[in-house]
C-alpha cells in the first residue's frame, strides 16, 4: 500500500492534511429552527479526529423554504450563524477543515414542513416531484443567489474555511440544469448556457460576498442517469466555465430521486466488486479539468482510493463509511487496511426519519 492517499494536498489556498473528506451528510439533528445542536457538534467533534483531512457538512439551506425537513439547518439568520460558529471551533482544534454546504430543495422541499409554496424552475409534476411546485419568476431567481451568497457569507464569518455549493442529487440548481426539470423558454431555460446560467450567478454572486480567498467548491452530478437528465459533456462544460471563474475544486456525484438503480446514495455496494459506481463520469473530470476533483459514491476500500489517486483523482469522499465507523481513515493510516463494514443498507435513515438522527443499524 502506498502512502499516497495520506500526503497533503492543495485545495485553493487551503493545504488538506491528506486526501480523504467526508462527504455532505445530513444528519438529521438540527433544531428546528434550523440552529445547530449541541448533538451536532458533538458529531463534528468525533469527525474531526477520525482521520478525514476535510470535512462537509450536511446540506444547509440557504432560506427556509428551500428545506426538505425541519431537522435540517438553516444560515439565514444570526442565530444560525452563532451555531454554526460551536461546530465550527470543536472542528478547528484538530488539523481539518471545514466546509458548508449550502442548498435549496427547491422542489424537493415540502410546503408542509416549510409552510410556505415549494418552488422550482418549472411547475411540473411527479415522478420528480411529491408536490406541483411553483415556477421562480426571475426576480425570485436573482434573489436567491443573494441568499446563496449571503449564507455563504455567514458561513465564512462563523469560521468555515469555505462552502460546497450544492448543485447535484436533483435539488434545485441541479433542477435547472436538468433538461427534464428545466422547461422554461426565457433566459434561464433551454440551452446548457441558459440552463447553467442559475448556477453561475450562484457561483458570482457566492465570490463578492465572500472574497477571492475563500473556498468554494461544487458537487454536481457528472450524470443524472435518466432521460432527458444532465449529461456528463454538459455537466463538465459549467464546471469548466466555472473554474475559469475561480472555483477551486469538484466533487463528481451522480442520479436523483428518478434515476434508479444509480441514485445518489447507490445500494448493494461490495468491496473489491462494484465500488465507485460513477467512476466514467469522474474520469471525464479529472480528464478535463486542471482543478481538483473529488471522487465519491461507493467507495469501501484503501485499494479503490489509491488506484483512484493513481488515476489522477485528488480527494477521495466517502460519507457511510464514515457513520458507520467514524474513524475509518485512521485504521487506515495505521495500516489497518480492513474495507468499510458499510454495507449500504441505508437503513441509517430510518431513525433520522423519526426525528433521531442518523444511525448505523448495521448489528
Ligand atoms: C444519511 C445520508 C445523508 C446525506 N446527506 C447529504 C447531504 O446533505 N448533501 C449531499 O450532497 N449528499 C448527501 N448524501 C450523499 C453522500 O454525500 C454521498 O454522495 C453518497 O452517500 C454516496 O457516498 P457513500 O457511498 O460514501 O455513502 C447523504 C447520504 C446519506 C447516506
Ligand atoms: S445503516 Fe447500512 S448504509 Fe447506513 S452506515 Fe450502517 S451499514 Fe452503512
Amino acid at each position: 500500500m502506498s502512502n499516497q492517499p495520506f500526503s497533503p494536498i492543495n485545495l485553493g489556498s487551503l493545504t488538506l492534511k491528506n486526501r480523504f473528506v467526508r462527504s455532505a451528510t445530513w444528519d438529521g439533528m438540527s433544531f428546528n429552527d434550523g440552529t445547530f445542536s449541541p448533538a451536532q457538534v458533538k458529531l463534528y467533534q468525533h469527525l474531526s479526529v477520525g482521520g478525514a483531512g476535510l470535512l462537509t457538512t450536511g446540506y444547509i439551506a440557504v432560506t427556509p423554504p428551500g428545506r426538505r425537513n425541519l431537522e435540517q439547518n438553516l444560515l439565514c439568520e444570526p442565530r444560525h450563524q452563532q451555531s454554526l460558529k460551536k461546530l465550527v471551533e470543536v472542528v478547528k482544534r484538530e488539523d481539518v477543515a471545514l466546509l458548508a454546504q449550502l442548498v435549496h430543495c427547491g422542489g424537493l422541499a415540502k410546503s408542509q414542513t416549510t409552510g410556505q409554496p415549494t418552488v422550482a424552475p418549472s411547475a411540473n409534476l411527479e415522478p420528480l416531484f411529491e408536490e406541483t411546485p411553483k415556477a421562480l419568476s426571475v426576480t425570485e431567481i436573482k434573489d436567491l443567489t443573494i441568499k446563496f451568497a449571503e449564507a455563504a457569507a455567514r458561513a465564512r464569518e462563523a469560521g468555515c474555511d469555505g462552502v460546497q455549493i450544492h448543485a447535484a442529487h436533483g435539488y434545485l440548481i441541479s433542477q435547472f440544469l436538468s433538461p427534464f426539470s428545466n422547461q422554461r423558454d426565457d433566459d434561464y431555460g433551454g440551452n446548457l448556457e441558459n440552463r447553467g446560467r442559475f448556477l453561475i450567478a450562484v457561483y458570482e454572486k457566492v465570490r463578492e460576498y465572500t472574497g477571492d480567498d475563500f473556498i468554494i467548491t461544487i458537487k454536481i452530478n457528472g450524470s443524472d442517469y435518466f432521460d432527458n437528465g444532465l449529461e456528463c459533456a454538459e455537466s463538465l462544460e459549467i464546471t469548466r466555465q466555472l473554474a475559469e471563474r475561480g472555483l477551486v475544486g469538484v466533487e463528481v456525484s451522480g442520479g436523483s430521486q428518478i434515476s434508479k438503480p444509480l441514485t445518489p446514495i447507490p445500494q448493494k455496494i461490495e468491496a473489491g466488486v462494484n465500488e465507485v459506481p460513477f467512476r466514467n463520469e469522474i474520469l471525464s473530470f479529472v480528464e478535463s479539468l486542471t482543478i481538483p476533483v473529488a471522487a465519491v459514491g461507493g467507495i469501501r476500500s484503501f485499494a479503490t482510493a489509491e488506484e483512484l489517486i493513481a488515476q489522477g483523482i485528488s480527494l477521495i469522499s466517502l460519507c457511510r463509511p464514515l457513520i458507520r465507523e467514524p474513524d475509518l481513515i485512521n485504521h487506515w493510516q495505521k495500516g489497518h487496511y480492513e474495507p468499510s463494514d458499510c454495507n449500504s443498507c441505508n437503513r441509517c435513515f430510518i431513525p433520522a426519519f423519526k426525528g433521531k438522527g442518523i444511525k448505523c443499524l448495521k448489528k
